[in-house]
């Protein structure tokens, strides 16, 4: 197969006055009768086309004069350097339609509907989620969201950790029942699961160091601007590891993943908005730590109404991390705010050895982790007193009765930090087709 030339090949200089074909989509076009300018896309970049009837002839500019947006097509023509701001033009020498748009449904992202849409321009746009991944923000929020993929996983692999993948249908909830999709299964119930973790640590003894970057799936109701009901968690579990060692590797993680971006999508991120000195903080800068004590004096001498024991929601870690520069982490949390699987402080049992990293600006909690209750006698103890049924959890226990050593782990919400690092208003501006309690389609 012929190698493709790539229109960010050509707008970097690399095919000067040569003849090139390219292959792309019709993004815009004006002109008159006898020259046509037409932008074509492709997934690198745009390019102005120059079609003059003289050059190419009758037949083919009139083809590609009544060519609409989005037809896709095959041009050919001559790279000349102009200085203006669109950068390098084609004059076109010949063109081929080859997937074109029937004029009586032309592409239905335009301006007018946009403003005309009778539920207003954000449902339209999910409505047509299938067309808007093509234009240019949303292909930026895709490869940003690549490269945030790729980084967690060069992370992981360079530090020896093992892929391991955990069933989706289970039994019972690792992050409480008020969020579990339930669904029939074969005349029983099953769920859709919360985290890879339970079933993580299954593997611990076996593996040691291990990591996935999976769906998870969570009920959940009300709609935010960082809750999705299926999103993509990255999830780590080490074997002999503390609390502190733990939130150094959700430390090094998220800096990883920021200075990955510097290095391979700065271009992207400043064209949707992002201010690049922010995001190199984020890779050079240590994470402050702590402790949940803190946070509620924090918050109270704000005048926040927060009672000690509550779980931070939202509207409360957006106020604590409004001022953040960076992300700081959040530990010992009360026992009664965190599920069963939590190690409870021995220097202190009203407490569990648990962190969140609040990411700054507002964004809040992206990663949830810490020590695990390692012990048999502990983890019953744990799993009646938050009054839970022991039997969805028997393969959980008897994980701890043969040889059960310390050990931890986390969650990163992968979607929640591309809204962060790409600075998106809404979690759904990063996945490609987002899930909320109210859309499962397209
Ligand atoms: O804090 P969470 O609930 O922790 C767990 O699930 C642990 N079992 C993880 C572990 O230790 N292996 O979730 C972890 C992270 C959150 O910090 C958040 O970033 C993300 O997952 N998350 C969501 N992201 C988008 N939409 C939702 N509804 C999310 N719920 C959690
Ligand atoms: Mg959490």
């Amino acid at each position: 197969m012929a190698k493709q030339i790539w229109i960010s090949d050509i707008q970097d200089g690399n095919y000067d006055d040569s003849e090139v074909e390219i292959k792309g989509w019709i993004h815009r076009f004006r002109g008159s009768k006898k020259i046509w300018f037409m932008v074509i896309r492709d997934s690198t970049g745009t390019i102005q086309c120059v079609i003059k009837k003289e050059i190419v002839g009758e037949d083919v500019f009139n083809l590609l004069r009544n060519s609409l947006t989005e037809s896709s097509l095959v041009i050919k023509g001559i790279v000349i350097q102009t200085d203006r701001e669109h950068g390098r033009e084609l004059q076109v020498t010949s063109g081929k339609i080859i997937g074109s748009v029937n004029p009586e449904k032309p592409y239905p992202i335009t301006e007018s509907a946009m403003e005309e849409a009778e539920g207003g321009e954000t449902e339209f746009l999910l409505d047509k989620r299938h067309l808007y991944l093509r234009t240019s923000r949303m292909t930026k929020m895709l490869k940003i969201r690549s490269s945030v993929f790729s980084a967690i996983h060069s992370f992981f692999r360079d530090l020896d950790f093992i892929e391991y993948q955990a069933p989706n249908f289970v039994a019972g909830a690792v992050e409480g029942g008020s969020t579990l999709f339930e669904v029939p299964y074969f005349g029983r119930k099953a769920y859709l699961t919360q985290s890879w973790q339970l079933y993580a640590e299954a593997a611990m003894p076996a593996l040691e160091r291990l990591y996935t970057i999976a769906p998870s799936f969570r009920a959940e109701k009300s709609r935010t601007r960082r809750h999705l009901t299926e999103f993509w968690h990255a999830e780590m579990e080490v074997a002999w590891a503390s609390n502190e060692e733990i939130m150094n590797y959700g430390e090094k993680l998220v800096r990883h993943i920021s200075s990955s971006l510097i290095d391979e999508r700065s271009a992207e991120l400043e064209a949707v908005g992002r201010d690049l000195d922010k995001v190199s903080k984020f890779a050079d800068m240590t994470f402050p730590r702590m402790k949940y004590d803190e946070a509620i004096e924090i918050l109270q001498s704000k005048g926040v109404d927060v009672e000690w024991g509550q779980d931070l929601d939202y509207s409360k870690e957006k106020i604590l991390t409004q001022d953040f520069e960076v992300p700081n982490f959040l530990t010992h949390y009360p026992k009664i705010a965190k599920p069963f699987y939590h190690r409870a402080d021995p220097d202190d049992d009203k407490y569990v050895l648990c962190h969140d990293l609040l990411a700054p600006e507002g964004y809040g909690e992206i990663i949830g982790g810490g020590e695990r209750t390692w012990t048999e006698k502990e983890i019953l103890e744990r799993i009646d007193e938050e009054g839970t049924p022991r039997d969805a959890y028997e393969f959980y226990i008897d994980i701890r009765r043969y040889g059960g050593v310390p050990h931890g782990g986390f969650g990163l919400g992968v979607d929640r930090v591309c809204a962060w690092l790409s600075g998106a208003d809404h979690i759904r501006e990063v996945i490609p087709f987002p899930r909320d309690s109210r859309r499962v389609t397209p």
